[in-house]
């Protein structure tokens, strides 16, 4: 299947690392123009050496998706040094700390870290998508992708925060879809699992895996690549009848 992506122009936020990363590599694989807009400035770098080892090209950019003010000035550098945003991947997100939420509210800074939570994975989207929006619909031509999750979909113990958050991008996805389909746009979100990335292989000793992966009918935990496979053909023309899809990638774990 040829996915055209060939010089289409794409920003991955959080791109520097885990799935953000794999996506980028993903979208660079088949010839897309890739910027990295991540806060850590260094991890974006040494993802754009290795985007550009596929002679395509690619730009670090540093950004904090909860900054409307970065966001725009992400947006200005990558079209004028690749062009117009033509794939949106809102990845960038601040991972739970697996405690329950009354273990949250007693382990001091709960505000502060429900505060942010939020930011980062919400507002963050909002944010992106409002600096992109308006180019897409202008050329009658975009592709927008939510990083979401199963938690968001069917709630998760040890995560309600963020299943929260990610329960918002899911009714933030479906709503622009039905605002910008007219207009050639299509957005859709990602719902993995547990998804074997630095940030949760931190977290998960190997007898929690061996618990875990039981409730998963596949027998293994996510790997980014599992995830960046359908985020490269939601990005491509292949998948241009998908929008307003919230769509699980995650071994059989949740069937909602
Ligand atoms: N790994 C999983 O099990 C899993 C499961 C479900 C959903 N997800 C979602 O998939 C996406 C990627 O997950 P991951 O495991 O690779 O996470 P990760 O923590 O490895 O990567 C997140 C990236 O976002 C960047 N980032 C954080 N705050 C930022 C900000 N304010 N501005 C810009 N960049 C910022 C970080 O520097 C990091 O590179 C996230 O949206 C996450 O919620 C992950």
């Amino acid at each position: 299947m040829d996915l055209q992506l060939k010089g289409k122009v794409a920003v991955v936020t959080g791109g520097g690392r885990g799935i953000g990363l794999a996506m980028a590599l993903g979208l660079a694989e088949e010839g897309a123009h890739v910027a990295v807009a991540e806060i850590d400035e260094e991890s974006a770098e040494k993802a754009v050496a290795e985007i550009m080892k596929r002679g395509i090209k690619s730009v670090a950019v540093r950004t904090d998706v909860t900054q409307p003010a970065s966001v725009k000035a992400m947006v200005e550098r990558v079209e004028a040094e690749l062009g117009g945003i033509q794939i949106l991947v809102n990845n960038a997100a601040r991972l739970p700390g697996f405690l329950t939420f009354v273990e949250e509210k007693n382990s001091g800074g709960s505000a502060e870290l429900w505060a942010n939570i939020v930011d980062v994975c919400y507002h963050g989207v909002i944010n992106c998508t409002a600096a992109v929006i308006e180019g897409m619909v202008e050329r009658k031509y975009g592709k927008i992708i939510n990083m979401a999750s199963d938690a968001g979909k069917v709630g998760e113990p040890r995560q309600a925060v963020y299943a929260g958050a990610k329960g918002a991008i899911i009714a933030f996805t479906k709503s622009i879809a039905k605002e910008a389909g007219r207009y050639g746009v299509n957005v859709n979100a990602i719902c993995p699992s547990m998804t074997k990335t630095e940030a949760v292989r931190q977290m998960l000793s190997a007898d929690f895996e061996a618990k875990v992966v039981k409730a998963y009918p596949m027998r293994r935990l996510g790997e980014p690549q599992d995830i960046a496979n359908l985020a490269v053909f939601l990005a491509s023309d292949c998948a241009g009848w998908i929008t307003g899809q919230a769509i699980s990638v995650n071994g059989g774990y949740a069937t909602a």
